[in-house]
């Protein structure tokens, strides 16, 4: 088992928020290290279910083994945006659904997986490692004007433009196959940087993980998908972790709660059946866990309730 861990963030608001039935079914649809699924587990009687999902070869290995004898486990390797497939006739009994976005710890914090600019490693950032592209390979052949509007529109980065030319510029003299490649051409392209808190490779590094990893498409689907999965009072729990994400989940949750009506009709608020409620609209980690944990310190929590 990898020796890599991840430790859970806003567990006891995640599980406070999910209202655990003994017999009822639940999925967690970014296993990770499973510190999310034990709690629930914790809470589930011997009839409830748990069904677990991860792209993450590392992180399926690490379930098959720890929960090899608890039948109310099952683990896919799959996309999250996939489980109305693996659902098949099950869709709509769901009670509820809990998505922890992004990348754990268990994943960062392994120099051989190459996300972080923190590690000499291969550039790979794949969560999924039977996946074909790695970010050393789409930089190998990505063209200045998808680069940089990769690094714009998934890490807001000021600088997309010249980073992009500094990349082609110096894959013509050699590949970009390392982290620390990569960050040291960035880092001279963000010379006035440095003094800042944050790393000047940071939002570069989490633009090229969120296009390599397809992640808001991937979120995209699960939202439009999730709210049919759940069954009545059934609860959709989703965590973010940067302002894309967050943006996203609010505004389909807003959908979800806002009944497309036309306007001014004469109908009295407390008359509108409405799809959804919101259940939680916005949680945050508390300043202690933050300090204990600094990688909770970006986490938003919303949920939405079926009506
Ligand atoms: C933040 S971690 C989850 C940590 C977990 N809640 C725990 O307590 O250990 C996110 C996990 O979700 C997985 N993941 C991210 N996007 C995914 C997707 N679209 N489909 C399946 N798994 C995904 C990642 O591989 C990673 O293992």
């Amino acid at each position: 088992m990898s020796k890599f861990i991840h430790n859970p963030v806003m567990l006891n608001e995640i599980i406070e928020c999910l209202k655990v039935k003994p017999n009822g079914w639940y999925i967690d649809a970014t296993f990770g290290r499973g510190g999310h699924t034990q709690a629930i587990l914790d809470k589930l009687g011997p009839n409830g279910k748990l069904i677990a999902i991860d792209k993450d070869l590392d992180a399926i290995a690490y379930a098959r083994q720890k929960y090899a004898h608890d039948a109310r486990f099952q683990i896919y390797h799959a996309c999250f945006s996939d489980i109305p497939k693996l659902l098949g006739n099950n869709a709509g009994k769901i009670d509820g659904i809990l998505v922890d976005l992004g990348v754990s710890s268990a994943q960062l914090d392994d120099p051989s997986r190459g996300f972080s600019f923190r590690y000499e490693a291969k550039l790979d950032m794949r969560m999924d490692q039977s996946q074909q592209v790695t970010a050393a390979q789409w930089l190998e052949s990505a063209s200045s004007k998808e680069i940089s509007t990769v690094l714009k529109q998934y890490g807001e980065e000021v600088d997309a433009h010249r980073i992009a030319e500094k990349i082609i510029a110096a894959r013509a003299i050699q590949p970009i196959e390392t982290t620390k490649h990569l960050s040291d051409l960035i880092s001279q392209v963000k010379v006035r940087y440095h003094k800042k808190k944050i790393h000047p490779a940071t939002l570069s590094f989490q633009a090229i993980r969120i296009h390599v990893n397809k992640e808001l498409d991937a979120l995209n689907q699960l939202l439009s998908d999730a709210p049919n999965l759940l069954k009545k009072e059934g609860i959709l729990a989703v965590m973010s972790f940067h302002s894309l994400e967050d943006r996203m989940v609010k505004r389909s949750f807003r959908k979800l709660v806002t009944p497309n009506l036309p306007k001014k009709l004469p109908i009295m608020e407390k008359a509108i059946q409405r799809p959804f409620d919101w259940h939680l609209k916005r949680a945050m980690p508390s300043s202690n866990e933050c300090e204990i944990n600094p990688r909770a310190r970006s986490a938003v929590l919303r949920a939405i309730r079926k009506g």
